[in-house]
């Protein structure tokens, strides 16, 4: 592939990644006006907003970052499963654009829809959906977080496939000792599945998608 065409991916991919996670910034702003506010004027503009900002910005935005780095790996030599930072950003990335999408067309949604009924005067009730896209839009920034030190620092090296010789070593009577993965990656592995277990017990604690107080 051409270098323009490969940077002008690299501009989109660049540009869409970190706009998410400016989106996401101003999202989690709202969310704790929505929270606190008194204004029922206020709330209403507020949960409506985080509706159009997600639905409009923050999902075009995720599915654009997830696209253009996976197109941007394949038409590189970082390839897609060569390097741990590659692999790690292609995981969290999946996973925050699959919930976020799901939150978007439930909890957000919903929302909205609440913040719209009820008398205009009266402060509308949004139950625990209030407070769950507060968590929800840290939880979200905190990754996008993580993802773009790991864009920027690209640590732990190769994997066992992007480079079978330089992790498998040969030890005289043993023969060829498996290397084992980077602490970095092995931490990470275990903060993830920490956190998915502790999203699916809150969830079923929640009951599933009622559990958004829908
Ligand atoms: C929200 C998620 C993501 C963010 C915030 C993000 C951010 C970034 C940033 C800031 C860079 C530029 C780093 C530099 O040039 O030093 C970059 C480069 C890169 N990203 Fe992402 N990225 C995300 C998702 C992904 C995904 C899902 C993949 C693929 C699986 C990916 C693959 C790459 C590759 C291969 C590069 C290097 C491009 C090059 O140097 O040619 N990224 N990313």
């Amino acid at each position: 592939m051409r270098p323009g065409l490969r940077r002008l991916n690299l501009v989109v991919h660049v540009g869409s990644s970190v706009g998410w996670l400016g989106a996401v910034a101003a999202f989690l702003a709202l969310s704790i006006v929505g929270r606190t506010s008194a204004d029922a004027g206020s709330v209403r503009a507020v949960y409506v907003a985080m509706n159009l900002i997600g639905l409009y910005v923050m999902v075009p935005l995720s599915l654009a970052a997830l696209v253009s780095g996976v197109v941007q790996s394949l038409i590189t030599h970082w390839g897609l499963a060569r390097h741990y930072w590659v692999l790690a950003k292609l995981a969290l990335t999946v996973g925050a654009t699959l919930l976020l999408v799901l939150h978007q067309f439930t909890a957000v949604a919903a929302a909205a829809e609440r913040a719209l009924g009820g008398a205009p005067a009266q402060l509308p009730d949004i139950g625990r959906l209030g407070k769950q896209l507060v968590f929800d839009a840290a939880f979200a920034a905190v990754v996008l977080v993580i993802t773009t030190t790991l864009s920027v620092f690209k640590p732990w090296g190769r994997t066992r496939f992007g480079s079978l010789a330089a992790v498998n070593t040969t030890v005289p009577g043993a023969g060829t000792v498996r290397g084992r993965s980077p602490i970095g990656v092995r931490i990470l592995i275990v903060a993830l599945g920490a956190i998915l277990a502790t999203i699916v017990v809150l969830h079923l604690a929640g009951g599933g998608m009622h559990g958004h107080g829908m």
